[in-house]
């Protein structure tokens, strides 16, 4: 792109691929896995460095704790690993950690991470990284229905007065604007239960590399096609 467009204020990935990875190079799926999380460390950097305001990685789904428990528990472990070796990544980035998702079923030392880096972190003014985990559209949708019935019950709203922004109010995402783009990678077209009401009017960008494989580079074409979209909302 020539001009230099103001940067996306909020941009979600679907970090697919990281089994088939493993499997094309005869590794573990943990070893893909592993090479996941590097990649993640290195999109964020990047994210940040494009002074991107949200950053949502889909890095563990309500429906993955049907994977083996075997697999389960690699990724709880990696998560928590990330989050203490990248600490000072984040202090020094100014990257502010938050989540999404049903983290109460997270186990205790991952949930101990979290609050750890949050905590550590909520000052900071530059990239916001999103984790969603333990996350599922339906299932935050669900929650947010949970929450509008309390209201309702205590009177602070009916169905005659209810509008969509108290819906956007009762989601786990509350704090941050949609997501323009949602980049999805390993060429599968799904939205896979990431972001179901965020995204009504998102962008998406697929490409068919596999999530260890994605370069920054990438990540550039997704926010330059984006900009030569035509995003109409439902006008003309
Ligand atoms: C998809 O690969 C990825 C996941 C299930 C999420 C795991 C994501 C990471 C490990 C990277 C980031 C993690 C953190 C903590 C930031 P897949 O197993 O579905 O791949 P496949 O479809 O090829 O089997």
């Amino acid at each position: 792109m020539s001009e230099n467009p103001k940067p996306l204020t909020h941009v979600g990935i679907i970090m697919d691929g990281n089994g088939r990875w493993a499997k094309n190079r005869n590794l573990e799926r943990s070893q893909g896995h592993q090479a996941g999380v590097k990649k993640a460390i290195e999109i964020v950097k990047h994210a940040s460095h494009r002074k991107i305001q949200f950053l949502t990685l889909y890095a563990f789904s309500s429906e993955n704790w049907s994977r083996p428990e075997t697999e389960v528990s690699t990724l709880m472990k990696l998560l928590q690993e990330f989050l203490f070796s990248e600490l000072p990544t984040f202090i020094e980035h100014q990257v502010r950690l938050v989540t999404i998702g049903d983290t109460q079923k997270l186990p205790l030392f991952a949930r101990g991470a979290l609050h750890h880096v949050i905590e550590k972190t909520k000052n900071h003014t530059g990239l916001t990284l999103v984790l969603a985990l333990s996350y599922g559209g339906r299932d935050e949708i669900k929650r947010a229905l949970g929450k509008l019935l309390e209201q309702a019950q205590k009177g602070d709203v009916n169905s005659k007065t209810l509008t969509e922004e108290h819906i956007t109010n009762a989601l786990d995402t509350s704090f941050c604007p949609d997501p323009e783009l949602v980049i999805r990678t390993s060429g599968e077209f799904r939205t896979s239960n990431f972001l179901l009401w965020q995204c009504a009017y998102s962008e998406y960008a697929v490409t068919e590399t596999l999530w260890p494989d994605f370069t920054p580079q990438e990540f550039d074409q997704a926010i330059d096609s984006f900009h030569k979209r035509d995003r109409r909302f439902g006008g003309v």
